[in-house]
């Protein structure tokens, strides 16, 4: 199977590329090398490399930025999602649009389904939305994967920056009133590629099992790390920000669950699994007897 990965140096992309290629023939294409948003070079592109899948990992992730650059993220979101779908249509390949818990309004006091109904409260999440009807509109053959409060051992990501503000601060003051399904993108690789071998296609929710506030995610991550800083619970309103997020906004991988396509691990697990990564690679730069170059990578 030939697959196209787009926006592959993003964090998910980065750990797709790495993952999928000993499974499959992959050419990784990064926002270098292809802008999303120019029709013509996605269409030179896929053209080209004539994939029988089209992953697309470009997204403007930028959450609160987005609600003043709102033209910036749906140029990406949705007419990129448009672009990269239309491409692959015309080659006949399938595509793979992420989308993102923060297209519901987080009302629910259980987890939301594939057919729960959405409302996104940021401009990211509207054009998420939208970039998912883009992508359907635009090529039947597709799979939408639903992700949330994603993180891996590279890119940005809540993570990354528990661990820098460790270092910086004194205690971590960290909101203990939205919740979520924190998710490992290598365990996203694995379900998507179960989901492209099963022939899956449509709408798929795909996050770790589990929920979890920010402020008991980052307690997991200072407790397992060994970090000498307590984390402080606050409230959402202790920390203004220009978008809006969901309360709750925990998902429930139904479909996938339904069709018997395995299931996701528990959050906690897949997170210590992540930090295992994090804390070899601060051993690899402390074995250089340099331990600020070590501080530095873990938090670059
Ligand atoms: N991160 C989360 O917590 C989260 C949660 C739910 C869903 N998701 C979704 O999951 C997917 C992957 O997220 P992620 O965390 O990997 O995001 P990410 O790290 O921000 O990666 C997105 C990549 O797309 C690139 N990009 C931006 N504009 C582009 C363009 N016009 N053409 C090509 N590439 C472009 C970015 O480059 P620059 O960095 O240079 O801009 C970046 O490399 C996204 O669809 C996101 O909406 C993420």
């Amino acid at each position: 199977m030939k697959l196209l990965i787009v926006g592959a140096d993003g964090q998910l992309g980065t750990d797709m590329a790495r993952l999928l290629a000993p499974l499959s023939a992959v050419t990784a294409l990064t926002f270098h090398d292809l802008d999303i948003t120019g029709r013509a070079g996605v269409k030179q592109a896929i053209e080209s490399a004539r994939p029988d899948v089209v992953v697309n990992c470009a997204a403007y992730t930028a959450v609160d930025r987005a609600e003043t650059e709102q033209d910036a993220a749906y140029r990406v979101n949705v007419l990129g999602a448009r672009n990269v779908a239309q491409a692959a249509q015309r080659v006949g390949a399938r595509v793979v649009y992420f989308s993102t818990d923060y297209i519901f309004d987080g009302m629910a006091t259980e987890p939301y389904d594939e057919e729960a109904p959405t409302g996104p409260l940021s401009i990211y999440g509207r054009t998420k939305l939208q970039g998912e009807q883009a992508t359907r509109e635009a090529n039947p053959d597709h799979l939408i994967l639903r992700l949330a409060w994603l993180y891996g051992s590279t890119g940005h990501n809540f993570v990354r920056t528990v661990l820098r503000l460790s270092h910086e601060k004194d205690e971590l003051r960290i909101v203990d009133d939205q919740v979520g399904s924190p998710t490992f993108t290598e365990d996203v690789v694995h379900q998507l590629w179960t989901a492209i071998e099963d022939g899956c296609s449509g709408t798929y929710h795909c996050v770790n099992a589990g929920q979890a506030s920010w402020h008991a995610f980052a307690t997991r991550i200072v407790h397992r790390l060994g970090l000498n800083v307590p984390v402080i619970a606050i409230h959402t309103v202790d920390y203004p920000a220009p978008a809006r997020r969901p309360v709750y906004s925990v998902l429930a991988n139904r479909k996938f669950e339904l069709e018997q396509l395995g299931g996701m691990r528990p959050w906690e697990g897949a997170l210590d699994d992540c930090l295992l990564q994090y804390r070899e690679q601060l051993s690899s730069a402390s074995s250089e007897s340099n331990a600020s170059l070590g501080k530095a990578r873990i938090e670059e």
